[in-house]
């Protein structure tokens, strides 16, 4: 599903975007020791604040966005600091969206709403032991025009994962911008 806006929306937002890159999410910060070093997957990567702090901690980062202009910023910040960022244009509304994504370590989504169907197929993408990270505008945030319901992460989202993955941390914060969650799981390893 498109989160917030379409690709336009996105496109003309990242574009509109000053020179300096964003801090990164500060739950990922807070929670960066429960990722497991390796490669990192991160969806609807925007212009890379996510992706450029965890390159700057040693990850190998694959970063997936629609929007071609975000991907132009995450690769230029990259660039500027002589990292190496692996990124791809991916419509993630499209029910085979992380068909030709390869297998990680761990997977992040911030600040985005994957499809049901698209969740239930990230434990392809996750080595056994591999971390997924979940954070962004959680069940009790209220809606507006801007963020709507279906923008929302709620705890029914996961229910396709309870097969293969545990929760390891839950948190949820709320502050003058609203309510939100992590989530992080770890993919049971197949004995
Ligand atoms: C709120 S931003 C979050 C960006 C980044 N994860 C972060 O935390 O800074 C939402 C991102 O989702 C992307 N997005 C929205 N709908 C999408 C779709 N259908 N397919 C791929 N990316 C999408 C937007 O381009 C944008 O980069």
């Amino acid at each position: 599903m498109n989160y917030i806006g379409d690709k336009q929306y996105w496109d003309e937002k990242f574009l509109n975007r000053g020179d300096k890159i964003l801090s990164p999410e500060s739950s990922l910060v807070e929670n960066i020791k429960y990722l497991k070093l390796g490669s990192v997957l991160d969806v609807a990567c925007g212009d890379g604040r996510n992706s450029i702090f965890l390159l700057r901690n040693g990850f190998f980062v694959t970063g997936v966005d629609f929007s071609l202009k975000a991907i132009e910023r995450l690769e230029s910040f990259a660039t500027k600091e002589n990292l190496k960022v692996s990124t791809k244009q991916v419509d993630l509304t499209l029910k085979d969206a992380l068909k030709d994504l390869d297998v990680f370590d761990n997977i992040v989504i911030n600040h985005y709403k994957l499809s049901i169907e698209n969740i239930s197929k990230l434990e392809n993408h996750l080595r056994d032991d591999g971390i997924l990270f979940v954070c962004g505008f959680g069940h009790k945030h209220k809606v507006d025009s801007k963020i709507k319901e279906e923008d929302l992460i709620k705890p029914e989202d996961f229910k396709v994962l309870k097969k293969s993955f545990e929760l390891v941390r839950y948190i949820e914060n709320e502050d003058e911008r609203g309510f939100f969650v992590t989530y992080i799981f770890k993919k049971k390893a197949v004995l």
